[in-house]
């Protein structure tokens, strides 16, 4: 495996692994903390989808369950994105309270959760399957 291609991997599981890891802890605790890891969270998201990409140009892996695994992160992303980015700006603003901002901020990271454990699933498996 050539050097480059073991970097890629191995920063792509990191920056996996810290996304997938706080979003799990932040479901689980529901939300506290969650303003604060949004920026890391969101750059983690952007360095795994571009290893992955990167990855996935370079090896050309058979689609089927390495594609679920990707729509599922992209999906956990645009909804962390979307649903955390807006009730941090509208608490930012005024216009809801901290109480109802953690509570978009936990359901959002719920949902992430779910589809990054099943885009982990599917990058380990697909290798044997
Ligand atoms: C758009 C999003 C993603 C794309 C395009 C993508 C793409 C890929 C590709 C192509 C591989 C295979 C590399 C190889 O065969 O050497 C891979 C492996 C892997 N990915 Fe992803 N990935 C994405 C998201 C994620 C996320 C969110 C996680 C974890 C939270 C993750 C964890 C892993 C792991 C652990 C492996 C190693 C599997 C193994 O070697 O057995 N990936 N990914």
């Amino acid at each position: 495996m050539p050097v480059t291609l073991i970097a890629a991997l191995t920063i792509h599981v990191l920056a996996g692994v810290f996304w997938a890891g706080t979003s799990f802890a932040l479901a689980r605790t529901g939300g506290p903390g969650g303003e604060r890891l949004f920026r890391p969270q969101m750059g983690a998201a952007l360095v795994t989808v571009v290893a992955g990409g990167y990855l996935w140009s370079t090896v050309h892996p058979p689609a089927g369950l390495l594609g679920v695994g990707a729509a599922a992160a992209l999906v956990a992303a645009g909804v962390q994105g979307a649903l955390g980015g807006r009730s941090i700006r509208r608490l930012r603003q005024g216009a809801i309270s901290p109480a109802a901002a953690q509570t978009m901020i936990a359901i959002a990271q719920r949902v992430a959760a779910a589809l990054l454990a099943l885009a982990i699933i599917s990058m380990v498996a697909a290798r044997y399957v």
